[in-house]
């Protein structure tokens, strides 16, 4: 039986996060090199958005590439500027069949032109879809995109469209990159790494941790399954005592 048909679908997280995490290990276990884990990562990332769909999660946001894998050398971050413009160019029509919207979070004026205009060009091009939004978070800082709130709110009570008594949570939450989305319930983390790494430290203020040894390559939809299952096990309480939300 798989966990599939053990789980809730009236008690489905609409948001899912993944920090897809162990792709180096994944590949150095093999004697091969780190682009090799990228490439097997790219697989996984091809099934887990299949069950998502297939289980009527309404967002997944995927930890793709964070500002900090800048500092990466020259040649790991070419190999996967260079996969990525090649996996988001053939999985366009993956989209379109799987009614899949893609879009994207982060700092994208940083990525290379090429890696830009095919996103952009994807996002354009599955816009119409209404099923699974797939978010990749691309050079995406978590605090750079606090910070940047900041600003944009700054900018409009400076110009007299906002006074700062109208400033509140709603208000900062419409000025980050995921002002139309849920927050997530869910942020699964791959590779027995237990940290956060800058993201979506906002959003994932009450949303459950769910923490994994196994590596990126090797995480499928049924592990996606297993975890929702376990997320489903769990009491949120938002502060309150057990007897007030049951
Ligand atoms: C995650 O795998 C992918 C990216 C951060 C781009 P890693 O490349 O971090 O793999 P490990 O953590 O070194 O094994
Ligand atoms: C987090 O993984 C970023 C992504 C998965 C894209 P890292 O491998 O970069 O995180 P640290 O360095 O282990 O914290
Ligand atoms: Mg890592």
């Amino acid at each position: 039986m798989s966990y599939k048909d053990k789980i809730d679908l009236l008690k489905l997280p609409r948001h899912v996060a993944i920090i897809m995490d162990g792709n180096g290990r994944w590949a150095k276990d093999r004697g091969k090199l780190r682009i090799f884990g990228h490439r097997n990562g790219v697989l996984s990332v091809r099934d887990v958005v299949e069950g998502a769909v297939d289980l009527g999660v309404q967002y997944l946001t995927l930890y793709t590439f964070s500002t900090e894998n800048w500092n990466r050398p020259k040649l790991e971050v070419m190999a996967i500027m260079e996969l990525m413009v090649n996996t988001i160019h053939k999985e366009i029509k993956n989209f379109m069949e799987k009614n899949v919207r893609l879009n994207a979070i982060g700092d994208l004026a940083m990525l290379p032109k090429k890696c830009f205009d095919e996103l952009n060009n994807a996002v354009e091009t599955t816009s119409p879809n209404t099923g699974l939004v797939l978010t990749l978070a691309l050079s995406y800082s978590s605090r750079y995109e606090i910070v940047r709130a900041a600003k944009n709110i700054a900018v409009k009570v400076q110009s007299g469209e906002l006074s700062i008594n109208d400033i509140d949570e709603t208000v900062f939450e419409n000025n980050l990159y995921t002002a139309d989305m849920p927050d997530p319930e869910l942020l699964i983390r791959t590779s027995g790494e237990y940290r956060i790494s800058n993201y979506l430290l906002w959003q994932i203020a009450y949303a459950e941790l769910y923490f994994t040894p196994k590596l990126w390559p090797d995480f499928r939809k049924e592990d996606l399954y297993e975890a929702i299952l376990d997320y489903q096990k769990r009491e949120r309480r938002f502060g309150m005592t057990s007897e007030q939300v049951n």
